[in-house]
């Protein structure tokens, strides 16, 4: 459990290219203010155009209308000068007229801004477009010598007698100026309202984003197992309750794993204790061997030390070596505890013990990782031990530790069949077996570090029991 496992987070959660967030709303938002502006400025020139045509018209009409009024008169009483000066004075009061005639009932130009045009008859335009009527006046689109223009006819009236026509024709210039200049305008307006539109897509992707992006961050780095500090939280929008809800349901998850790891590292220590209690009980079975596991232990430990091993490898290798004869468990006291040479068959029972105490430690998953180093404590360095034959580097390192302060305990305690070996005798027998049943240089530094150990420690080793 202290190894609990955590499901890995991509960070980015996706093989390929995809568009964060910001990108997305902003490719979203940008586009929507974009139709908008374009769809406000297409109407308001729809509007402004048509509403100026209007006027255009209005206007149009209103100056027909003011011709026909003060030429019914001339025109009875045949007054040329008259007429020529209305409509010479007519065509210069407004500059966007493009001609003004007066024409009889026989449709006969009688009256021109242009003197030419006298006397000739009034031609219609072969193009024309009715834009309306304004009371008894027509207003019509033509094109007149490659130019649009807006002619307005009204009829003549003279004491209730029609005697002509007047026709007054306005340019479109001013017109296509006004909306030239409206386009102008609104070109500007746009282009503003859309930068502005733009800075605001921006800043509601980042103001959205900014927040989701430090929810993504809290997610990531509670899934990496890394201290957790609670994400600020200020605003009271739903991105605020999600992120307040996140740090509440991190705080639960982080206190139920501590919870979680505490239960099993008491388990851990419980099931630990357990096997020392076995393997101690394994030793004292035998008044020759009691204690032996945990001198083991001691001096396994004090070699790593010496080689500079860190706490972490030094609690395994003490473990191991607490549980390396734990195989002997299912070795028959008749085979154990034999003080006369063993069988063939025995020998084969006896040797069985490092898979045996495999077996054992396969039950509890977080004992697995000593498997390797208890099967081969009885592996020599050059591949004559048993059970594997393994040689060399293919022996666990703490497994070639373990073998010779096993040995060396074997050898300096009183066994049935033999008086135990002094220190020295010990070791000269551990030096005679180095390259073959030994690593070399873990044999010498197992006699320097015994050489080393200070009389009263190896007292107080030797007299270790339980
Ligand atoms: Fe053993």
């Amino acid at each position: 459990m202290e190894n609990m496992k955590t499901p890995s987070l991509n960070p980015r959660g996706r093989g390929r290219f995809s568009p964060g967030i910001r990108l997305k709303m902003f490719g979203f938002l940008l586009p929507l203010a974009f139709l908008l502006v374009l769809s406000v400025a297409w109407t308001v020139t729809e509007i402004t155009g048509s509403a100026l045509r209007k006027d255009l018209l209005q206007r149009g009409a209103a100056i027909s209308r003011v011709v026909t009024l003060s030429s019914g008169y001339l025109l009875l009483a045949n007054d040329q000068l008259g007429l020529d000066r209305l409509v010479s004075e007519t065509r210069e009061s407004v500059p966007d007229i493009a001609f003004v005639a007066i024409r009889d009932t026989t449709n006969k130009v009688v009256a021109h801004d242009r003197i030419g045009e006298r006397g000739k008859p009034f031609e219609p335009s072969a193009r024309m477009t009715p834009l309306g009527t304004f009371a008894d006046t027509h207003a019509d689109e033509v094109v007149r010598t490659g130019r649009t223009l807006i002619e307005f006819n009204t009829p003549i009236h003279f004491a209730g007698k029609l005697v002509g026509t007047a026709t007054l024709a306005l340019t479109t210039d001013s017109l296509a100026a006004a909306r030239r200049s409206i386009h102008r305008s609104i070109t500007v307006a746009a282009s503003v309202i859309l930068g502005v539109a733009c800075f605001g897509a921006l800043f509601l992707a980042s103001f959205v984003t900014t927040r989701v992006k430090r929810l993504h961050e809290g997610v990531l780095s509670l899934g990496k197992g890394e201290p957790f500090r609670p994400i600020p939280a200020a605003s009271s929008d739903e991105l605020g309750d999600l992120t307040r809800n996140f740090n509440r349901m991190a705080e639960e998850l982080l206190a139920q794993k501590a919870g979680l790891q505490a239960q099993a590292r008491q388990l851990e220590e419980a099931y630990l204790s357990m096997i020392r209690v076995i393997a101690a009980s394994l030793d004292a079975r035998d008044a020759y061997t009691l204690g032996h596991s945990n001198r083991v232990a001691k001096l396994s430990c004090e070699l790593g030390r010496r080689l500079g091993m860190n706490e972490e490898n030094l609690i395994d290798l003490e473990r191991a070596a607490i549980f390396h004869d734990l195989g002997k468990i299912q070795t028959p006291d008749d085979v154990l505890l034999k003080e006369e040479p063993l069988s063939r068959a025995e020998e084969e029972q006896m040797r069985s013990h490092p898979m045996d105490g495999t077996g054992i430690l396969w039950m509890a998953p977080f004992l697995h990782k000593y498997i390797p180093v208890v099967r081969a404590h009885h592996e020599w360095y050059n591949g004559e031990g048993y059970p594997d034959g393994k040689k060399g580097d293919e022996i666990p390192h703490h497994a070639q530790i373990i073998a010779l302060a096993d040995a060396f305990d074997a050898m300096t305690t009183d066994r049935p069949y033999r008086q135990a070996l002094g220190t020295e005798e010990a070791l000269d027998e551990i030096l005679r077996f180095r390259g073959t049943q030994f690593s070399p240089e873990l044999a010498d530094e197992f006699a320097k570090m015994i050489r080393d150990l200070p009389s009263t420690d190896m007292a107080k080793l030797k007299s270790m029991a339980l």
